[in-house]
C-alpha cells in the first residue's frame, strides 16, 4: 500500500518548498511533483513537516492510570501532531530500574506514537544514590532525569554527569544527556505559585525565581567542569534564559526547553485560585514570558516542550495549595506556538521537530528531513484553522487544560507514524 500526501508546503531543516510526498511502507519513497499512489491525502493549504517530538511528557503508566495511560497519552500526542514523546520517570513505581523500563517499552509498542522512556538519575528519584545508569542506557535510555524534582545534592549531580560521559560503550557510541528539573527545594518548599506581587495579593506562599536559577547556574558550572551534556527542562525565568544564552556563547554542551504554558500564561492567571493554573515551575511574570519568547526566537532555547501533566478531576478540585501541579499540553502545543509566537515558521517547526529529536538522540528516525529514504514520521497541519480548546474533547483521560474555551489557530489534520496514518482529518485511527 502506497500513500501520497499531495500539494502541501513542505517545511523541514532543509527549508521550505511545495511538493508531494510519496510513502511506501514505513519510508518516504519520493518527494516531487505529480506523484501518485494507492491512497491520496490532500494537503492543500496545509504544511507538511516532520512529526513533532516532545521532550517532556508525563504518561502516568505505571501507577496513575486513572489520570493517563501510554495509550491515551500516545493518542493525544498523535492528535497534536507528535510522532515521538519522551516519557518522564515520575511514575509509580518510578522508572529507575530495568524491569520498569522494559515494561514501559513493551506497553508502548501499540501506542499511536513512539514513546522513548527517560530513566531517573537517582534511585526512586530520592536524590541519594545513582540509578543503574549503564544498564538503563543499554536498554535504550538516552535521557536521564529526576523530573518532578531536581537533584539537590551537588556532589551526586557532578558524579552523575561524570558517569554519563563514560556510557557510550553501552549505547553503541551515542551520547547520553542528563536533564534537570531546576528547583532548589529548600527555596521552593511550601510554595504553590510564583513568588511576587500576585502571590502576596492572593496570600498564596510563593516559589521564588532563584529556586530555579540557582540550579541552572550550578548545572551550567557542572557542565563546564565535566564536559557532560546537560539539558535544562521547562525554563521559566528571565535569569535562566540569560544564563543559558551565555553558556551557549561559551560553547558548553547545554540545551534547554520551554513549555507552551511558560510563554502563554502568567501568574496573574492564578487570581481566581483555580488549581488548573498550578504548575511546577510556576507561571511567572510578564518579563519572564517575554524572555522565554525571546529565547525561543533567538535559538537560546532549543525546543518547545509540553510538560503534559494529566491529573484527575478530583485531585484538581482540591484547594490551590493541596492540588497537584501540572497541566495538559499535547493537543494544544502546535496551536499555542502558532498563535502566540512571532517567529518564522521554519524556526517554529525546528523547535518542535529536528532540534528536540537531536537532544533525544532519535534524529535518525524522527525530526525529518522530508527526503526519499527517510522514515515516514510526518505531521500535516492547517496553520490557519481556528478552533476552541475543550479539555473534555481531548484524548487524554484528564481534562486539566488551562486553555479551556480559548480560541486558537492551527491544528494537526493528519499524523503519519512509520508510514501509517494514525490521525486522519483530525480523527485518531487507533
Ligand atoms: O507541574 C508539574 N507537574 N511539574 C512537575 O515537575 C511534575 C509534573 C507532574 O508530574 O504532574
Amino acid at each position: 500500500m502506497s500513500l501520497v500526501i499531495k500539494g502541501g508546503t513542505l517545511v523541514d531543516a532543509t527549508g521550505t518548498r511545495r511538493g508531494d510526498v510519496r510513502i511506501e511502507g514505513d519510508t518516504i519513497a519520493a518527494v516531487g511533483d505529480g506523484l501518485t499512489a494507492d491512497r491520496t491525502i490532500d494537503a492543500g493549504g496545509c504544511v507538511v513537516s516532520p512529526g513533532f517530538v516532545d521532550l517532556h511528557t508525563h504518561l502516568r503508566q505505571p501507577g496513575r492510570e486513572q489520570a493517563e495511560t501510554i495509550e491515551t497519552g500516545g493518542r493525544g500526542a498523535a492528535l497534536g501532531g507528535f510522532t515521538a514523546v519522551v516519557a518522564m520517570p515520575n511514575t509509580d513505581p518510578c522508572m529507575d530500574s530495568a524491569a520498569v523500563i522494559r515494561e514501559v517499552i513493551e506497553w508502548a509498542r501499540t501506542a499511536p506514537c513512539d514513546v522513548f522512556p527517560t530513566a531517573a538519575i537517582t534511585v526512586g528519584r530520592r536524590g541519594e544514590a545513582l540509578s543503574p545508569m549503564a544498564e538503563l542506557a543499554q536498554l535504550g535510555v538516552r535521557i536521564f532525569t529526576d523530573d518532578g524534582d531536581g537533584v539537590q545534592d551537588d556532589r551526586l549531580m557532578k558524579r552523575a554527569l561524570e558517569y554519563s560521559v563514560g556510557l557510550t560503550p553501552f549505547t553503541g557510541g551515542q551520547s547520553v544527556t542528563l536533564a534537570q528539573h531546576c528547583e532548589v527545594s529548600v527555596l521552593s518548599e511550601g510554595g504553590s505559585m510564583h513568588e511576587g506581587e500576585w502571590s502576596s495579593r492572593l496570600g498564596i506562599p510563593g516559589q521564588p525565581s532563584e529556586a530555579e536559577e540557582l540550579m541552572v547556574m550550578r548545572d551550567i558550572a557542572l557542565a563546564r567542569a565535566t564536559g557532560a551534556r546537560v539539558h535544562l527542562q521547562h525554563l521559566s525565568t528571565e535569569g535562566s534564559v540569560e544564563m543559558v544564552r551565555r553558556a551557549k556563547a561559551a560553547g558548553l554542551a547545554v540545551t534547554a526547553e520551554a513549555t507552551t504554558h511558560h510563554f502563554t500564561l502568567t501568574d496573574a492567571c492564578c487570581a481566581d485560585y483555580d488549581p488548573v493554573f498550578k504548575v511546577h515551575p510556576p507561571l511567572r511574570g510578564d518579563r519572564d514570558v517575554d524572555a522565554v519568547k525571546a529565547g525561543l526566537a533567538d535559538g537560546t532555547i532549543d525546543a518547545i516542550a509540553t510538560d503534559h501533566a494529566p491529573h484527575t478531576r478530583d485531585s484538581k478540585e482540591l484547594p490551590f495549595d493541596q492540588a497537584p501541579p501540572g497541566m495538559l499540553g499535547l493537543e494544544t502545543a502546535l496551536a499555542l506556538a502558532l498563535t502566540e509566537l512571532d517567529i518564522p515558521l521554519e524556526t517554529l517547526i525546528g523547535l518542535l521537530t529536528w532540534r528536540p529529536a537531536r537532544i533525544a538522540g532519535i534524529d535518525d528516525v524522527h525530526g525529518g528531513p522530508l527526503v526519499a529514504g527517510h522514515q515516514a514520521n510526518l505531521c500535516v497541519f492547517d496553520p490557519e484553522l481556528e478552533w476552541q480548546v475543550a479539555g473534555a474533547a481531548m484524548a487524554s483521560r484528564s481534562e486539566n487544560s488551562p486553555y479551556e474555551g480559548r480560541t486558537v489557530r492551527g491544528r494537526a489534520r493528519h499524523t503519519v507514524l512509520h508510514g501509517e496514518v494514525v490521525v486522519h482529518d483530525g480523527e485518531a485511527q487507533r
